[in-house]
């Protein structure tokens, strides 16, 4: 009910998939077809390779972003997770204020990530395919608003979309053991 069945076809299956299917064919034959994902991203981004690089983040920014999300998602977070948020954002509805406002004023097409930085919690955001992964930062989680994310269903309301992530779709649980591991 908060993303369709539509969304995710193009989404999954023909953005995601896109990007995979040209990264892998950008690797073929060369040293990156032996390393990590996460090493292509560090690699591709020192050298200066911008179409690998924009392919591997964008391979390794959706990956994430589906990890990001459960059926069973939204509510509040509990635990170290829910002491975390309200250290840094005084409470979780702050937090939430914080991060729609950020995923909306993205201009143009990125990401609105929480990430770990230095023990403490942070919200990000980056352009196209740049990824908090190339600059050591410690993911947490994701939303994706570039527009194929949420125009089938949302059009222009690009905060509506966000606040369903919040509200519906984020897996705390799984944030809480990104911050733990
Ligand atoms: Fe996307």
């Amino acid at each position: 009910p908060s993303v369709s069945a539509r969304t995710l076809e193009f989404h999954h299956g023909k953005h995601h998939a896109g990007y995979v299917s040209k990264l892998n064919a950008a690797i073929e034959g060369k040293d990156y077809a032996d390393m990590s994902l996460e090493d292509i991203i560090l690699k591709s981004s020192a050298n200066g390779d911008n179409g690998l690089f924009n392919n591997a983040a964008q391979t390794w920014n959706h990956a994430f972003f589906w990890h990001s999300m459960s059926p069973n998602g939204g509510g509040k977070p509990t635990g170290g997770l829910a002491s975390a948020i309200d250290k840094k954002f005084g409470s979780f509805e702050k937090f939430s204020e914080e991060f729609i406002n950020a995923g909306a004023g993205r201009f143009g097409s990125g990401w609105v990530w929480l990430v770990e930085n230095d023990g403490k919690l942070e919200i990000v955001k980056t352009g196209n395919a740049e990824t908090p992964v190339a600059s050591g930062l410690k993911p947490l989680i994701v939303c994706d608003v570039w527009e194929h994310a949420y125009y089938i269903d949302y059009q222009n309301r690009r905060a509506d979309y966000l606040k369903t992530f919040v509200e519906n779709l984020a897996d705390w649980s799984a944030v809480a053991d990104r911050l733990k591991a």
